[in-house]
């Protein structure tokens, strides 16, 4: 897909499809009203007959209009004005992009967003135009023989901004939106992958893909035996049910002076998870492929970074495994040694992403890291806490804490802090290891925090559950492409 900005007025913009917005009760937005000047009134007369309301997600497509330079033009319903900001915004792109679908328009300029919204500059405003766009474009990668979607007619998309100066910052946000909606693409086609195609070594096989594709970027594929080597016993406790071997994937991504403590991003490549010996129940354990959404996040930011060519130093940590039950699997009572060298009793086998995430946490201390954001499906609690919409982020320090959630608003992917403390850590007391891996049902994202408190001492850190927002299930089911905008946006204002 190929981006531009236009500064052309709406009547004498060349191309497939000018796109343009109607508020409720029918009030046309001022480029609606300047290009109805132009064409004889027709919207206004389109409204009066009743034939579009402005109501959000509505769409009304007219062709060979006199007085046009366009083929067509594509009126959508925008919601009420006062109530109009870059969700809505978002949404009315989306509904016309569903349109313009529908036709074998190849081109298409938008001329919403262009009076004033709260949250909504023209650098913003395009970046999400940008993500919107392409994840339109975004195709599942599905083993469907018959009914395939066909992919999209279009190729080149156009911004209008309303003056000269807006231009650059319109530019701007084309570029980093095309960054984030390449990161997530990739995040979404691993993630949606089945667990026979995504397994640790497809993991790490992406992550060689992306050294080979960026020369910014490095990576190192640690096996089962030199994990061993690093006494990693929490994080192959895990695999030891599974038949698939388990990898330690490392990125590295140098932007700027090599002296500059990285940004280390952690991420729970868990390729399938069945819980194990505490088996979970059938009902919709296939999501369960999904278990590797963070280590996908780290990927798909990896390929942004590289992509837009950011000014910072990143490291990845991803360790890769499944969690099988077997005659050889880890049993609850079961008692492991992390690298740190802590002991943990394993209590529920199905808690296993912070087992995993524990001695990738404590690799990643030898990096001397500015900061260290771990990114795992870690909860069903957290599901129960935030639902779909925010992840829960949990920090032992509240200026990076501020930042991710600042971030989150930014990109709209957002971020809502819990509490952690010495109060749930409790939780997890031991009778057998120096703690559990499980603390009960009460607090049970908390909890899982705590445990990787556990393992932070003296470290800027953050945690990012994304149970919840990583993957949508039902009819909609697939990868949501987050967190990628959140920590895109992270190191862009870094
Ligand atoms: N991968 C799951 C968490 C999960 C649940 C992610 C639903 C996405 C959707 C995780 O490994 C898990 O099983 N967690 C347990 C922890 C419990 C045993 C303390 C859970 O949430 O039930
Ligand atoms: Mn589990
Ligand atoms: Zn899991």
């Amino acid at each position: 897909m190929e981006f531009f900005v236009s500064t052309a007025a709406p009547s004498r913009q060349r191309t497939d499809c000018a796109i343009v917005g109607v508020y409720e009760k029918g009030v046309l937005t001022e480029t609606a009203h300047a290009l109805d000047r132009r064409i004889g009134g027709r919207i206004a007369k389109l409204v009066k007959r009743g034939d579009i309301r402005g109501k959000a997600g509505e769409t009304l497509l007219i062709t060979d209009v006199d007085g046009a330079a366009s083929e067509r033009v594509l009126i959508v319903g925008l919601g009420p004005r006062a109530s109009f900001k870059r969700k809505q915004y978002r949404k009315a792109l989306a509904s016309a992009l569903g349109a313009i679908g529908r036709t074998g328009a190849r081109n298409a300029v938008s001329y919403l967003g262009l009076e004033e919204i709260p949250d909504g500059d023209s650098y913003s405003l395009a970046r999400a135009a940008a993500e919107v766009v392409g994840n339109a474009q975004y195709r599942i990668p599905d083993h469907k023989t018959t009914n395939k979607r066909p992919k999209s007619t279009l190729t080149k998309f156009g911004v209008a901004v309303a003056s000269r100066a807006d231009r650059a910052h319109a530019e701007r946000g084309l570029t980093h939106g095309q960054g984030i909606v390449a990161g997530m693409s990739l995040m979404r086609d691993l993630a949606n992958h089945p667990a026979n195609v995504c397994t640790p070594s497809y993991l790490s096989n992406a992550a060689k893909a992306l050294a080979r594709d960026y020369p910014d970027i490095r990576v190192r594929v640690l096996n089962e035996a030199e994990c061993r080597r690093l006494k990693m016993g929490s994080f192959l406790s895990v695999t030891h049910g599974s038949e698939e071997p388990a990898r330690l994937i490392v990125l590295e991504y140098q932007g700027t002076a090599r002296k500059a403590n990285p940004t280390v991003l952690v991420g729970k490549g868990v390729t399938f998870d069945t819980g194990g010996i505490s088996l979970k129940p059938p009902s919709n354990m296939d999501e369960m492929k999904f278990d590797m959404s963070g280590a996908a996040s780290v990927l798909g930011t990896f390929k942004a970074v590289a992509e837009l060519e950011l000014s910072v130093n990143l490291v990845g940590v991803v360790p890769a495994c499944e969690n099988m039950p077997s005659g050889r699997a880890t049993k609850p009572g079961d008692i492991v040694k992390s690298m740190s060298g802590q002991t943990i009793e394993v209590l529920n086998t199905d808690a296993e992403g912070r087992l995993i995430l524990c001695d990738a946490i404590t690799y990643a201390r030898r990096f001397n890291p500015d900061a260290i954001i771990d990114i795992a499906t870690l909860t069903g609690a957290c599901v129960i806490a935030l639902g779909n919409h925010y992840s829960g982020l949990f920090s032992n320090d509240d200026e990076l804490s501020a930042a991710l959630k600042a971030a989150g608003e930014r990109a709209d992917d957002r971020a809502w802090p819990m509490p952690i403390g010495e109060e749930y850590a409790e939780q997890l007391k031991s009778n057998f290891a120096d703690f559990a891996n499980v603390g009960g049902r009460e607090g049970g994202a908390i909890t899982a925090a705590c445990f990787l408190g556990k393992f932070t001492e003296g470290l800027r850190w953050a945690h990012l559950d994304i149970a919840g927002t990583a993957f949508l299930g039902g009819s909609q089911k697939g990868s949501t492409g987050r967190p990628v905008p959140l920590l895109v946006d992270y190191l862009l204002n870094k």
